[in-house]
């Protein structure tokens, strides 16, 4: 099987220029001018743009949460993030307190195997970390090729882990060259505040975003990088949504400490008043919560800068049945929301339309980084000779409109309904394979494999 895609404006994290791809197989084997080839497929990609696929490391697809589950599976997630111009997804293996890794690892294999249309790669989620867990660091990273673990430092009692534990992990992953990556708020002073605020009868979701102000987010991304620093080991972190948590990247920084930050595209673009709608805010229950305008001015230039390397989305969708858990009590309400097959068309519209980024920028935080700081490049995350044919071709003329009537997200609500997007993805190439094209799936679930990961930044 090949596909020639012809006059294309194509774009990477580094370069701007017309030119002709040429995939063979699963593979981009020549790039050039008027290139001179028999393919089985011709596409022609004049007045598009042709940027490698989407990478999102930062999902949760079928996840068990706050006494249900994420309501995008491995079918419907990758299928939905394809359509979104994202070819490979990073979902969090999250272990059960007093079980194994593996046994974690393998529950997740069971529900991604053979279900997935788009490539999947995993972070293993360290919840309990002890002498068992400390043994499988070694091979979860050498053998399974899962070089990131994921760390909470909130949400006692399920996922939370202490600094004692903290730092054991950190000791150990580094020993095997793995990261860290975290969820950094402080879960003790959130707990405080959420029974404070319930104490004084107030049970809608504006007290979920009162609960959680900056400096829960801030004192622990210092925390965090404080103990990275000492550890030696390479940190992430994740869903970065304030100017506090950002200055607190700036100062490790500061002192040569070497840093990743993650944002997503719902902290760029949404803010707190949207916690005025009475029980409609539940929508936006996630954490951390939304924020205020002059954060979303700090993350977009913390983007500039280079502080934040990557925009995902922290995709997390619950129906709105499932929010209605917290109807009286916005402490029940399944935090997270649908994003996944919006970010990039958002980051489109609203960063390089708006000339907060540049084209190259944008592929540099939607893809490139992500393949580079989680160990898939280059055979992800870029187009070039011999890396895998994950292309998206994309009119950056188009314009729509974005509806929960309309998207592929397994959620009755969308976050961004109504949003007047310009820009769409067209068609979708994943491996070789044509897998979206003019808003209609070519390929069959189970397409999309696991990829496994390198250590080595
Ligand atoms: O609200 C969120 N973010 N839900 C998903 C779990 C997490 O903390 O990332
Ligand atoms: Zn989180
Ligand atoms: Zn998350």
């Amino acid at each position: 099987m090949s596909i020639l895609i012809k006059n294309g404006r194509i774009i990477t994290a580094a370069d701007d220029y017309i030119a002709d791809i040429f995939i063979e197989n699963e593979t981009i084997t020549t790039i050039g001018k008027n290139l001179q080839v028999t393919a089985d497929q011709v596409i022609d990609a004049k007045n598009k743009l042709v940027m490698p696929g989407g990478i999102d490391p930062h999902v949760h697809l079928d996840m068990p949460f706050m006494g249900t589950f994420s309501s995008d599976n491995y079918e419907t997630g990758t299928r939905a993030a394809l359509f979104g111009g994202t070819t490979m997804v990073i979902d969090f293996v999250i272990q059960t307190k007093g079980k194994s890794l593996f046994s974690a690892l393998n529950e997740w294999k069971g529900r991604a195997e053979g279900n997935a249309f788009g490539d999947y790669s995993f972070h293993m989620s360290v919840t309990d970390f002890n002498e068992d867990t400390k043994a499988e660091i070694k091979e979860i990273i050498g053998k399974e090729g899962i070089t990131s673990f994921k760390t909470f430092m909130a949400y006692r009692g399920s996922l939370m882990i202490d600094d004692r534990q903290m730092v054991g992990l950190m000791n150990e992953v580094k020993r095997y060259g793995g990261m860290v990556t975290v969820h950094a708020t402080n879960g003790d002073m959130i707990d405080y505040l959420v029974a404070k605020n319930k104490s004084e009868g107030n049970y809608a979701p504006l007290y979920h975003y009162l609960s959680q102000p900056e400096i829960t987010e801030a004192e622990a991304t210092g925390r965090f990088a404080d103990m990275a620093q000492y550890s030696e080991v390479i940190p992430y972190v994740v869903h970065m949504s304030c100017e506090g948590a950002l200055n607190q990247i700036r100062e490790a920084t500061k002192r040569n400490q070497k840093i990743f930050a993650e944002t997503c595209i719902q902290y760029l673009l949404l803010d707190a008043s949207l916690y005025d709608k009475g029980f409609e805010s539940a929508k936006w229950v996630m954490s951390p919560p939304l924020r205020e305008k002059k954060d979303q001015t700090a993350l977009w230039a913390g983007i500039d800068q280079g502080l934040i390397q990557v925009v995902a989305t922290d995709h997390c969708p619950f129906t709105w049945e499932q929010k209605k858990a917290g109807e009286n009590d916005f402490s029940k309400i399944p935090n997270g929301a649908p994003g996944i097959e919006n970010r990039m068309e958002l980051l489109f519209s609203e960063g390089v339309l708006k000339d907060k980024i540049s084209l190259n920028k944008f592929v540099e935080v939607t893809s490139t980084n992500a393949a580079k700081i989680f160990g898939a490049y280059p055979a992800k995350g870029t187009i070039a000779i011999g890396s895998d044919a994950d292309i998206v071709i994309f009119d950056p003329g188009e314009k729509h409109i974005l509806s929960a009537k309309t998207h592929h997200m397994n959620c009755d609500y969308s976050g961004y309904e109504g949003w007047k997007v310009t820009g769409k993805c067209k068609t979708v190439i994943l491996r070789g394979k044509i897998a979206v094209d003019n808003n209609e799936v070519h390929i069959e679930k189970g397409y999309g494999k696991f990829i496994k990961r390198k250590t080595g930044l």
